[in-house]
């Protein structure tokens, strides 16, 4: 399976999962996704990890994005270790669980990197939009848990990219001033962004975050 790269369409699968068998883009719909991947159940960072996805749950829903989870055990497996995610974080599972021991999602996804480990997942995550467009993707070795908060915040930033044609700051907040995009002339630019901008460089034009 070749790499999967940003622009590429986010291959389609079915798959059991804790809410039952879905097909991928149909469970998505228009929405944005992300889908995330576990090394393998009853872990410790996976059990942290999707404790504090599940407790993101809303923040996930208020920018209209679907977020399933996959790891290599099976459904039987899923369903015991959900019960221990929520004794450990507080939060039940309320999203999708691929169960995927024949590694097909994982292989379509390239989530199997031998030479890290040949049968479990490295940690991926992929941020998928209404288009089915791949937009992020990440990868973290199985020792490190992911920052969600990250992925959120990437996400905001995509958004405002797509609805604003800006672009987003080094360490960028919600909140903070973003880049006028370099395809928005000056004129466009002055109906786009009626606050106004600075122009720090020709090519570096801040303005305040339109939607604020
Ligand atoms: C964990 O989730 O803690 C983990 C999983 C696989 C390898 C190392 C750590």
């Amino acid at each position: 399976m070749p790499t999967l790269r940003l622009g590429d369409d986010a291959p389609d699968f079915t798959a059991e999962t804790t809410e039952g068998t879905l097909g991928f883009h149909d469970w998505k719909g228009d929405s944005w996704a992300v889908l995330f991947s576990h090394p393998k159940d009853y872990t410790p960072v996976c059990t942290t990890e999707l404790g504090r996805v599940a407790g993101l749950k809303p923040e996930f829903d208020k920018r209209g994005v679907k977020v399933i989870g996959i790891s290599v055990d099976s459904s039987d497996s899923h369903e015991g270790w959900a019960q221990d995610i929520e004794d450990v974080t507080g939060n039940k599972l309320n999203f999708p669980l691929i169960a995927d021991p024949e590694k097909q999602v994982a292989d379509l996804y390239d989530m199997i990197q031998p030479n890290a480990s040949d049968t479990m997942t490295v940690r991926s995550v992929f941020v998928i939009d209404p288009k089915n467009k791949l937009r992020l993707s990440l990868t973290y070795p199985a020792s490190t848990g992911r920052n969600f908060d990250e992925i959120l915040r990437v996400i905001d930033s995509l958004q405002l990219n797509d609805e604003y044609k800006v672009a987003t700051p080094a360490d960028w907040k919600d909140g903070d001033d973003v880049i006028i995009g370099g395809a928005v002339s000056d004129e466009e630019a002055k109906e786009k962004f009626p606050k106004g901008w600075t122009a720090k460089k020709p090519y570096l034009r801040v303005t305040p975050q339109p939607n604020k």
